[in-house]
């Protein structure tokens, strides 16, 4: 496609003169594309089937003679008041059954028949008025799905249509009763029509009708969007179909949602008020990026890239010189092909007052500018060749929505997250400058020298199988305590001792554990004293042998991690949450055991990544800190850009490149 760097832009906030100056001030910065009016229906349709696109039009071919392409979203996120005068019912209702009203936005139930049909007269409209306009290219469906009321809606049109996919998925009542358990506290229903869904209740909740829940509201969003989805294929078959995503955000599984898009997006604010201070550490943002391309596989857009300070009502840190690019650079090396930055300039009014731009309120051009200036002065040439690429790891984490849900329904200890979980088996590899891929547990894994598959809590024979084969192939495979705990109902597996038939694959068996409440654990490794959280699996072992052992509890001297062998390959067994120490340590020696490569050696704060396509190989180095730093790197490449091999200035980004031999 050739285009690599863009910004969010509201023209519609602005006065019509100041455009003039906006587009010739992008060009001159190296914006090729823009995202505008996804919220902006009022501003497209002020009264029912009034269809107002000419200002629309007008900045569009504005942008286009500065040579600047138009990604088109559709304003579903934001119903107007007179759709909502004329169909109240479409507000939602919360957990507490009370509607959450107009003046915010997301204020939309996506089951709502009504709710459709006016989605499906004003997308019709909007994508026929711009499916031949030259300088558009594509579309954004909505905007961050899920990301709304978070219990999602629980009106009655809901509920109907969970009853409806209910039975889709159990056939007979009596089927629902059994995978739910419903014998438990006299919860067995008659009929499909009794089943609600989950508001309050006095105390408790069914965790296998959660997880029923849970799954049905993805299901709903992805059928939601493809309700536009299907009407801008037909109109516009000649432009892409993509939409924002929030990283490990899961009110939507994503790999279903990807299904109906052409790439995937995502949107990140490394320095958002709500972050760990003073950001989110960069081993996290990795992961979201390393996520974000395997939800399909392929390269992604940056739609929302961090370009200024981040705040609603309150603020986040400003950004350092040299940060913002950094980051931006982070994204392409983890896959992105396009990066475009929220938002062109600062907004005076609204929530987002001070959710700032590249541009600030005033408008001139300042430091933020400039250095995005530079930024796409030095890397576009570097991106059109980069585009299509991407990274080849060693190494799988698995990733599953179900298993998230089921755990944020249960999280076993109180501070259980699963999500944080895979963020700290990420992190040794992260520091190791090695990367990873993100895999779904049915995923082909023979590619990968060594899988890691944190808290297998949800279990199937399927599953099981595919595990024990991938390790009996020569895979290395890495098991962690709450395997295999339940099947796919969410209910406890009872055949055998945990981890259930992984328990030959591990060469243990879990007859006990312990909840660490308010305390912390110990271990003993290659000759250490280790601290560790949360839980204690009390093994026995069964053909395995322990690397670690307990230094506390009335299991003290019992295996902690456990090694074995099996067919071609090996698999750990860790029966608690390893500290950072551990974490660390014992990473090491899997990596070395698995013959993982690392890409070089550098101290902290600095980033190492690759991408390949066709023989060629590029390799980024990113200074994510204000000071110099220096690296080393495992192989022989030709630097492409920097200042100078093997030092970086602050927040300097060196690119490098390899040719690979041909076989
Ligand atoms: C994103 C959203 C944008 C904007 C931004 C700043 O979540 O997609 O529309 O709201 O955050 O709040
Ligand atoms: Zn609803």
């Amino acid at each position: 496609m050739g285009i690599h760097f863009g910004v969010d832009y509201y023209p519609e906030h602005w006065p019509r003169e100041r455009w003039e100056t906006d587009a010739k001030l992008m060009r001159e910065m190296g914006v090729q594309v823009v995202r505008m009016a996804e919220f902006s229906w009022f501003k497209m349709e002020p009264r029912k089937g009034e269809f107002c696109f000419e200002w629309l039009e007008e900045a569009v071919a504005l942008l286009g003679a500065h040579g600047i392409r138009t990604v088109l979203g559709t304003p579903t996120a934001a119903p107007p008041a007179w759709i909502i005068e004329e169909n109240p019912e479409i507000q939602p209702i919360d957990r507490q059954g009370r509607r959450r009203h107009f003046g915010g936005r997301h204020h939309d139930c996506q089951s709502n028949e009504a709710y459709r049909a006016h989605i499906k007269r004003f997308v019709t409209a909007m994508s026929q008025r711009f499916a031949d306009n030259p300088h558009v290219i594509g579309w954004q469906i909505d905007n961050e799905l899920g990301n709304s009321h978070g219990d999602l809606c629980m009106c009655d049109s809901c509920r109907a249509r969970f009853q409806r996919w209910l039975e889709q998925k159990y056939g007979t009542v009596e089927r629902l009763n059994d995978a739910w358990g419903t014998a438990f506290w006299s919860q067995g229903y008659n009929s499909f029509s009794q089943v609600g869904t989950p508001l309050i209740t006095a105390v408790g909740e069914n965790p296998s009708a959660m997880l029923d829940w849970k799954c049905f509201c993805s299901d709903l969003i992805v059928d939601f969007a493809k309700w536009q989805a299907d009407i801008i294929r037909e109109n516009c078959p000649r432009h892409f179909i993509t939409h924002n995503y929030m990283c490990f955000d899961d009110k939507v599984n994503y790999y279903d949602l990807g299904t109906l898009l052409d790439f995937v997006s995502n949107d990140i604010y490394p320095a958002g008020h709500w972050q760990k201070q003073p950001h989110q550490p960069e081993y996290e943002l990795a992961a979201c990026h390393d996520v974000v391309r395997s939800y399909k596989k392929q390269p992604f857009w940056m739609m929302e890239q961090q370009a200024g300070m981040a705040g609603w009502e309150v603020m986040g840190r400003a950004l350092e010189p040299g940060q913002m690019s950094a980051w931006a650079m982070q994204s392409v090396a983890h896959g992105a092909d396009a990066v475009v930055f929220f938002r062109w300039r600062s907004c005076a009014m609204g929530t987002e007052q001070y959710w700032h731009g590249i541009l600030g309120h005033s408008g001139r051009p300042g430091r933020i500018y400039e250095e995005a200036k530079a930024l796409t002065h030095r890397f576009t040439g570097h991106m059109d060749a980069l585009e299509g690429s991407m990274p080849c790891p060693e190494v799988a984490i698995v990733h599953n929505f179900r298993q998230n849900y089921a755990l944020q329904i249960q999280p076993n200890h109180p501070r259980l997250r699963y999500v944080e979980q895979l963020y700290k088996y990420y992190k040794p590899f992260y520091d190791g400058r090695i990367p990873v891929d993100f895999v779904q547990d049915t995923d082909d894994l023979s590619g990968y020298r060594l899988v890691i598959a944190p808290l297998q809590y949800l279990m199937t024979p399927e599953l099981e199988r595919h595990y024990m084969e991938y390790v009996a192939d020569g895979g290395h495979l890495v098991l962690t305590m709450r395997t295999g705990v339940k099947d796919a109902d969410n209910i406890c597996m009872t055949e055998r001792a945990l981890p259930g038939k992984l328990g030959e694959l591990c060469g243990i068996e879990v007859p006990e554990y312990d909840c660490l409440l308010e305390t912390v654990g110990g271990v003993q490794y290659d000759g250490g004293d280790y601290e560790t959280e949360k839980w204690c699996d009390i093994i026995s072992l069964d053909g395995a042998h322990a690397i670690a052992e307990y230094t506390t509890g009335f299991y003290r001297g019992t295996p902690a991690i456990t090694e074995n062998a099996y067919g071609k390959g090996a698999v750990w067994y860790v029966g608690t949450e390893p500290g950072t120490e551990l974490m660390a340590a014992l990473s090491e020696y899997i990596i070395k055991k698995s013959g993982v490569q690392a890409l070089g050696t550098a101290p902290d704060g600095v980033e190492m990544m690759t991408r390949q396509k066709d023989q060629k190989i590029w390799l980024f180095v990113i200074n994510h800190t204000g000071k110099e730093r220096t690296y080393r790197l495992n192989g022989t490449y030709t630097l492409l850009e920097g200042e100078k091999e093997g030092v970086l200035a602050p927040y300097e980004v060196q690119l490098w490149e390899r040719f690979e031999k041909a076989e």
